[in-house]
């Protein structure tokens, strides 16, 4: 079986649905249901004895200690994160105890089990690590898109945070051994996305009438990937990367976010038109800049094809429709993250 951390969450999530609508391996998921976690997305594994959920923290040095030995995982998959840059603008201590000192906690953890594996099942198994392309820092326009071997230059907490987590994933190979695989992603979109993130929020607020917030002159460049590829590189990852590697994963679509933003007012323009027959583009508002706000990210995916033979199978056009029809079919799961009700429903649950 594997062991998922974050598999509550947005990415996570959706990782777990596909490893069992693709196959037959248990999963064990240790997430900490923070605001960013929702059982609701799990809701449809609910009878699936393949699937356990465990609620805590990747800090809880003694919880990593006993699930390892009672599940014996032959690899463990780590997405649990504080993951909105914005949110590490405002607080950006929760990013330091999650991603690095939580992150730390976990390699320590699966050190000391893997140390005590047998030989053959030592050398199968396998910490993925995933982390983002937001390490790498901001390039100017015309300038190569991230490799592999780009400089670490953070600017966010958050991406510090991630950095700083992704040097310990390459110092627990280089010292110890542990046969680590390091993933570093674009801007993913899709189903169960949190609408706090540019995509998802401007759909909700698009259809309850409320501004869609641009961010300074909105020509921040993301490359953006259907989360579902996302999920499939991952799974490609660990099937077949090399030890110690890092992999680059993106979509291929750099976009600047106010022809995001445009797109999906189009798209909602021909399947929920507005009452009064205007474009959602009217709604479209000129905020503040966000601090330090990166100019532009682009992920050279071209080693995860040569080598491992991925690329994502969504255009942006594909995704989009996609989202964009899954946000519409699923309104109350956005009516239930929005309005507070799955934190009541935690809090009942389990009692803290
Ligand atoms: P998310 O915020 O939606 O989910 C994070 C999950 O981690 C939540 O379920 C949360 O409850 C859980 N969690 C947080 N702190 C925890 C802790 N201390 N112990 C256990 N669980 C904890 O994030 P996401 O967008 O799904 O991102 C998943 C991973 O992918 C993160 O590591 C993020 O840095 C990385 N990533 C995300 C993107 C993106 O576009 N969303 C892009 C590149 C990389
Ligand atoms: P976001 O979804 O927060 O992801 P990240 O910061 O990890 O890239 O933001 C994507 C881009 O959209 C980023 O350039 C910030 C911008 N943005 C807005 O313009 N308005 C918004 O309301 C949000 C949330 C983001």
């Amino acid at each position: 079986m594997i062991l998922v951390t974050g598999g509550a969450g947005f990415i996570g999530s959706n990782f777990v649905l596909d490893w069992l609508a693709t196959g037959d391996e248990p999963v064990v998921n240790l997430d900490l249901l923070t605001y960013a976690g929702n059982p609701a997305n799990l809701a449809s594994l609910k009878d699936d004895s393949r699937h356990t959920f465990v609620h805590g923290d990747i800090a809880n040095a003694d919880l990593l200690d006993k699930l390892l030995a009672q599940h014996q995982p032959r690899a463990v998959i780590h997405f649990a994160a504080e993951s909105h840059v914005d949110r590490s603008i405002h607080g950006p201590e929760a990013f330091v105890q999650t991603n690095v000192v939580g992150s730390l906690r976990l390699l320590e953890a699966v050190r000391k089990y893997w140390k005590g594996m047998n030989a053959e099942a030592a050398a199968a198994f396998r910490f993925l690590h995933v982390s983002t392309d937001e390490v790498y820092g901001s390039l100017e326009k015309d300038a190569p898109a991230f490799s592999e071997t780009h400089p670490y230059e953070p600017n966010s907490p958050y991406s510090a945070s991630k950095a700083a987590s992704d040097h310990l994933v390459r110092a627990y190979h280089h010292t110890y051994g542990l046969p680590t695989l390091t993933t570093n992603c674009s801007n993913n979109y899709g189903p169960y996305h949190f609408p706090e993130k540019l995509i998802p929020l401007c759909i909700h607020n698009a259809l309850t009438g409320k501004p869609l917030p641009i961010y300074g002159d909105g020509q921040q460049i993301r490359d953006w990937l259907y989360v579902s590829d996302h999920c499939s590189a991952i799974r490609r990852v660990l099937e077949a990367g090399t030890v110690g590697q890092t992999y680059n994963v993106g979509g291929w679509n750099e976009k600047a976010n106010l022809d995001v933003v445009r797109t999906l007012c189009t798209a909602l323009d021909e399947l929920q038109p507005r009452a009064d027959g205007q474009s959602y583009a009217q709604q479209i508002t000129f905020v503040a800049d966000r601090p330090g706000h990166d100019r532009r990210y682009a992920i050279d995916a071209s080693k995860l094809e040569r080598e491992l033979g991925w690329r994502p199978a969504e255009t942006f056009e594909t995704g989009i429709a996609k989202t964009v029809r899954w946000y519409l079919q699923h309104q109350a799961w956005v009516d239930n993250v929005t309005s507070g009700a799955y934190r009541d429903w935690i809090g009942q649950h389990y009692g803290d």
